[in-house]
């Protein structure tokens, strides 16, 4: 039987060992891979098992295509269980279809009636669904699901055919109820390197201490909480 202290002895005869051989190799000998020596370089076909990302505009989408119908099959084997065989939502799992031009009022969010772009619709079932299986659907079977539900809210027609192509052309009915732009006036300026404005003639005319919404910086901190500076 071993002992634990033997145990420990060998184990740290080991260690030592180790930390020897590290030490006495030679400092120009090629660094193993990785940062830290640690961990190895991914190759290229590594790489793109993550890099899955699909930017609005479709670029990324990958190879391969789906039509309507082929996407009802999938989705009725992989998705309607939880978002209805028409999109229409189970229980509380989130409705796929509906509320298209009528977000204002019926403030239903969903694919039709929320989404900007349809390729991001691709992206987020390819990364995120089915929910309890992601990323063990086929990328003919992500482009067919997309074309069914964008044909469930009224988008493209029974004869779709989802492909990098034709998802980057379809216009999304809610393109354009997002305000990409920046609303805060200031941020537009362009930074002055020259002829600027002279500091002293500039005046401030408001700031944000009157509003009550930064709290008091000084005093006891239990009268600092929630009784803003008036
Ligand atoms: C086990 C139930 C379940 C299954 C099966 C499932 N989903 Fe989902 N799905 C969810 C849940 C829950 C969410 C909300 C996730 C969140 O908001 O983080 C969701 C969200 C989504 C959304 C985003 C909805 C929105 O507008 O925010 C889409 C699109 C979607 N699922 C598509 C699919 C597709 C396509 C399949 C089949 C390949 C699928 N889901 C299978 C449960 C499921």
């Amino acid at each position: 039987m071993f002992s634990s202290a033997k145990l420990f002895a060998s184990v740290a005869a080991g260690t030592l060992a180790m930390v020897a051989v590290a030490v006495a190799a030679p400092a120009t000998s090629a660094q193993p891979q990785g940062y830290y020596s640690i961990g190895m370089t991914p190759d290229a076909a590594q790489i793109a098992q993550w890099s899955i990302a699909i930017k609005p505009d479709g670029s990324n989408l990958p190879a391969g295509s789906g039509t309507v119908d082929a996407g009802a099959t999938v989705y009725g084997a992989e998705c309607a269980m939880c978002h209805g065989t028409f999109g229409e939502g189970v229980d509380a799992y989130p409705k796929l279809v509906g509320g298209v031009g009528a977000l204002k009022t019926q403030k239903l969010k969903t694919v039709g009636s929320y989404w900007p772009y349809a390729p991001i619709v691709y992206d987020y079932i390819n990364r995120a669904m089915p929910f309890f299986a992601p990323r063990s659907l086929t990328n003919d079977q992500v482009y067919a699901i997309t074309a069914y539900i964008l044909n469930l809210n009224g988008i493209v027609p029974d004869n779709f055919v989802a492909d990098a192509k034709s998802l980057a052309a379809v216009k999304m009915p809610n393109r354009d109820g997002f305000n990409f732009k920046d609303p805060r006036p200031l941020t537009h300026d362009v930074a002055c390197m020259a002829h600027c404005a002279d500091p002293k003639a500039l005046t401030v005319t408001s700031d944000a201490s009157k509003s009550g919404i930064t709290p008091r910086t000084t005093g006891p901190v239990d009268t600092m909480q929630g009784s803003p500076a008036k």
